[in-house]
């Protein structure tokens, strides 16, 4: 099922990263914001168990998160969001997997994968912040599925409806959350109207 963040400050800030003219600097700042919106959203994917905890006044129910929380960032992009969900979800380990698009074949590479042992109840949260033609998300998710993951959340910050397509139909158990869904992909495979190549943005590598 996909969800789409719906918030001014988010639209004002996915307005900074399209902006060509954006520097680094406030590109950053601006995916930090939209990191931290969208780690607030995933959230309610988040199971809970009660717990009993003592105020300074008597005993009472609280809660503790249910789920043993994974964080997955394809690299490098996905280095964007890491620190905006550690900071919201704290009891996370994090994995990383690392992944190339070839920019004539869109062919995948991997070149990097350290996935932290998954139980039952484990939710991952894959972090990427372009969900572009999917080929790099289905792959993840593929990698994912081999290590035993059940609950899997991608969190994105612009997705093209064409890669929403291909997860849904390959995948029609995950979650896919996004800051916004744009147009279309060009014939490059590039979403459009877009931001760009986010991770060569996000770590000054234009
Ligand atoms: C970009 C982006 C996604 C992927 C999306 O990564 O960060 O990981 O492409 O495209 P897809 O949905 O068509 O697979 P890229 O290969 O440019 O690597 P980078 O993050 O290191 O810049």
């Amino acid at each position: 099922m996909l969800t789409v963040l719906d918030n001014p400050l988010v639209r004002r800030d996915i307005t900074f990263l399209r902006d060509k003219a954006t520097p680094p600097d406030r590109f950053r700042a601006a995916m930090q914001r939209i990191g931290t919106a969208l780690a607030v959203e995933s959230a309610k994917f988040l199971g809970m168990r009660t717990l009993r905890v003592q105020t300074p006044l008597e005993e009472t129910e609280g809660y503790a998160i249910g789920h043993d929380v994974i964080l997955l960032p394809v690299l490098r992009a996905g280095a964007s969001l890491v620190q905006a969900f550690i900071d919201l979800m704290p009891e996370a380990r994090i994995g990383y997997i690392g992944l190339s698009r070839n920019e004539e074949t869109l062919a995948i590479h991997e070149y990097y994968c350290n996935i932290p042992a998954l139980t039952p109840e484990s939710l991952v949260f894959v972090l990427d912040p372009m969900l572009a033609t999917g080929g790099s998300m289905c792959s993840t998710l593929e990698r994912l599925q081999e290590r035993g993951a059940k609950r899997m959340v991608i969190v994105s910050v612009i997705a093209a409806p064409e890669g929403v397509k291909r997860i849904e139909t390959a995948f029609p158990n995950v979650q896919i959350l996004t800051s916004t869904l744009d147009r279309g992909l060009n014939e490059h495979g590039f979403i459009v109207p877009g931001l760009g190549d986010a991770g060569d943005r996000y770590h000054g590598t234009v």
